[in-house]
């Protein structure tokens, strides 16, 4: 029997470089606009790379989520990240290997664990609190992800020591500042490693520090067993898999910097956005600080009760649905692949366009109104709401993630009154890979009364 041809979507018919110059510039303009011209299933061309076939639609989006992991892989449509997170990330990693390391790194995630992080989330952002300024305006985003790297090096990495603390940030953003460069992902992507080739470069040179840091620590930790350790790293350690097998020193150091990575960016600018949207709402503002009331007492708030918040919750969730961190996810197909009514062949993309998802009116009607109640009492979608992406692949750290937001969204709220210096909602800027408020969002505080 004949192989059905090979068709794809829809799409721009512009030169690819063309193609390529529109979505660097602005990704998420170019998706509303292919979206526009080509509806819910579309291809574009990107030079040197292929072709990149997005789906807006829960019917394809289910499709890509669900498909064989053997035929449609993450790991390797994630080059861009690889000479950071190296080969053994669960970022990376495809088939079996991925499916071990995720099952090891599964149970340290579970959401009835996430209260045992609440205080230390709660005074990582009261730390920085003490530092704002009141009546003059100062960038909040940077702030929201100094909080979120202490968070991560308290809770994944368990230092408690400040001066450790300092140095392991430090040594984390003195890399990521040298990588987010666009040419070096843009070099990985192609398969060159640049910090292969050029080891003489500063980020060879930075990468090379964090990871003679990490080695110690994990050397130091090695064999060394604390049964009363709630930190990930702890439990990493003590993580078999099903032949008895603990995580090599290797993996564990791909596996903690992909954490890092992973887990920083995203949460403050998902923070960033959250406080950018309440602040431009004064309506929810207000329910959400009678609703924070019920568990607030003598000014302080028992953080450890924000996950029976339903507004709270709302708020979050339509703060990810209509300015999602990342507009699309990635996936590569090693077989000819059935999509809709069109037939891909092995190596296309595709992308799951979280961005254009969120804003279809059939799943949400009015998408361009900030309403959190959309949320409240429903059930999910999971074809239509996917922040944290999905299927096989879905974000590890999602009961991470909207457990350390809703805590430091309700310290934030009980102990400052904030507006935004622009007075009006913030456009986007792409940071990366991640979509943030642009400028910093720059904020002025017109009173702190968390305790200083
Ligand atoms: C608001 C915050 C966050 C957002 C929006 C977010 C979003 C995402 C997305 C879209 C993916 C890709 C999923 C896919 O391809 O289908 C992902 C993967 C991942 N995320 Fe998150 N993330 C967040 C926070 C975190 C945190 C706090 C951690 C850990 C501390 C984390 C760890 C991971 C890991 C390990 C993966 C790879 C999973 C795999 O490939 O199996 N993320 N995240």
């Amino acid at each position: 029997m004949e192989a059905a041809a090979i068709t794809y979507p829809p799409g721009p018919r512009a030169p690819a470089l063309v193609q390529t110059a529109m979505y660097v510039r602005e990704p998420v303009r170019a998706l509303e606009r292919w979206a526009a011209e080509h509806g819910d299933l579309f291809t574009i061309k990107l030079a040197s790379v292929g072709r990149f076939v997005f789906a807006a639609a829960p019917r394809e989006i289910r499709q890509i989520f669900t498909a064989d992991p053997e035929h449609v892989q993450a790991g390797r449509a994630a080059g861009q990240i690889l000479p950071i997170v190296g080969p053994q990330s669960v970022l990376t990693l495809d088939g079996q290997p991925h499916h071990r390391h995720r099952r090891m790194m599964l149970p340290p995630f579970h959401g009835e664990r996430m209260s045992a992080y609440a205080e230390v989330m709660r005074a990582a952002t009261l730390r920085a609190m003490a530092s704002w300024p009141t009546h003059a305006a100062f960038p909040l985003h940077p702030q929201l992800k100094q909080v979120a790297v202490e968070v991560l090096l308290r809770t994944v990495f368990g230092i408690t020591s400040p001066a450790r603390i300092a140095a392991f940030a430090r040594r984390f953003s003195d890399l990521m500042d040298r990588w987010s460069s666009p040419l070096l992902p843009m070099l990985a992507f192609y398969g060159v490693d640049p910090i292969e080739i050029a080891p003489w470069l500063p980020v060879a040179r930075r990468k090379r520090a964090l990871d003679r840091a990490l080695h110690a620590e994990i050397a130091a930790r090695r064999g060394r067993t604390d049964p009363d350790a709630t930190d990930i790293f702890s439990l990493l350690l003590a993580a078999r898999d099903e032949h008895g097998e603990p995580l090599s020193p290797a993996e564990l150091r791909d596996e903690l910097v992909t954490l890092m990575i992973a887990g920083h960016e995203t949460s403050a600018a998902a923070l960033a956005w959250a406080i950018e949207r309440i602040l431009t709402h004064p309506e929810v503002e207000a329910r959400l600080r009678e609703e924070l009331a019920s568990i607030t007492r003598d000014g302080v708030v028992d953080v450890t009760a924000v996950d029976k918040l339903p507004y709270l919750d709302g708020v979050v969730r339509e703060t990810l649905r209509q300015r999602p961190i990342l507009a699309f996810v990635a996936r590569r197909t090693t077989v000819p692949f059935e999509i809709g009514d069109y037939r891909v062949p092995a190596g296309t993309f595709l992308c799951p366009a979280i961005h254009l998802a969120h804003r279809r009116a059939e799943a949400y009607p009015e998408p361009d109104q900030f309403r959190p109640e959309r949320f409240v009492g429903k059930k999910l979608d999971p074809y239509a709401w996917l922040p944290f992406g999905g299927g096989g692949r879905r974000c590890l750290g999602i009961a991470f993630a909207l457990f350390e937001i809703k805590v430091i969204l309700a310290t934030v709220l009980a102990g400052s009154r904030l507006r935004l210096e622009a007075g009006a909602p913030l456009p986007r800027t792409q940071l990366g890979i991640t979509v943030a408020p642009a400028r910093g969002t720059r904020v002025i505080a017109s009173a702190i009364t968390a305790a200083r």
